[in-house]
């Protein structure tokens, strides 16, 4: 089953004179269950596409569609988190979802206890690492429980151990919600390899590869592409 499908979408950012496009015709299905890597250089066009497909930006060209109330999620590559103590800004979310304050507050304390971050439950959010703030930005886009999870670079400023467990409840949100999406940009390829099912490869804006994780990471299919193999050799291993 089809969630969100974007068709041809050229997007040009406000600071972008001339022909130079973010994106140039993308297009992408996303399915119900399947888990997608975006993968690529530095401004190759990743975020772009995500905010996108979350709507928050508008293509100049093309289209994206979406049925009406598909519920997404998106976690940004900058957390940004409000003057509010963790548990609270946690249940903001859940609240602009149309949540009670009471339920919210107590789904919210679920999620940080899931995400292992209930002793941060007091502390004021602006006052978290970097590192932090992106675990309980994770948490309450669990906590939504949406059709479709939007992740730009979930675990960039982590360190190993904590990577881990954003990627474990990365798949926790996989397995339990097996009728949701998941489109998640990464730089890492271990990664990669380990929670999508199938990776999308853009440079300059464009979609250049379109494969299931297998054949992206098969040698044969990649001296068979010039693009793949270029990011293969930029790549980060770990
Ligand atoms: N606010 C902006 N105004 C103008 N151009 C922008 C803006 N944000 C990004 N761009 C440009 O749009 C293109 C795509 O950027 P995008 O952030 O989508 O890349 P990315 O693949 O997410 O990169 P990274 O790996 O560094 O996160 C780049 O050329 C970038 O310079
Ligand atoms: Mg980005």
């Amino acid at each position: 089953m089809e969630l969100l499908s974007v068709h041809e979408a050229s997007v040009r950012l406000s600071a972008q004179t001339g022909a130079q496009l973010a994106l140039n015709k993308v297009s992408l299905r996303i399915a119900a269950g399947e888990r997608i890597a975006l993968v690529g250089s530095n401004g190759s066009g990743k975020s772009t596409l995500l905010r996108l497909i979350n709507g928050l930006l508008l293509p100049v060209q093309g289209h994206v569609h979406a049925p009406n109330g598909l519920s997404q999620a998106m976690l940004f590559q900058r957390p940004h988190m409000l003057r509010l103590s963790v548990l609270r800004h946690v249940a903001l979310g859940l609240w602009l979802r149309g949540a009670s304050w009471s339920a919210a507050l107590v789904r919210a304390l679920d999620a940080l206890q899931r995400a292992g971050l209930a002793q941060l439950a007091g502390q004021a959010a602006r006052t978290l690492s970097v590192g932090q703030q992106q675990r309980v930005a994770m948490a309450q886009a669990l906590a939504l429980q949406p059709a479709l999870l939007l992740l730009d670079e979930p675990t960039a400023s982590l360190d190993p151990h904590a990577k881990r467990e954003v990627e474990a409840l990365m798949e926790d949100f996989a397995r339990s919600h097996p009728q949701a999406a998941m489109v998640f940009a990464s730089h890492n390829l271990g990664q990669v390899k380990r929670l999508a099912q199938r990776v999308v490869y853009l440079e300059g804006g464009r979609v250049l590869a379109d494969l299931p994780v297998a054949d992206f990471f098969d040698p044969a299919v990649l001296q068979s592409r010039s693009a793949s193999a270029h990011f293969f050799t930029q790549g980060e291993l770990a």
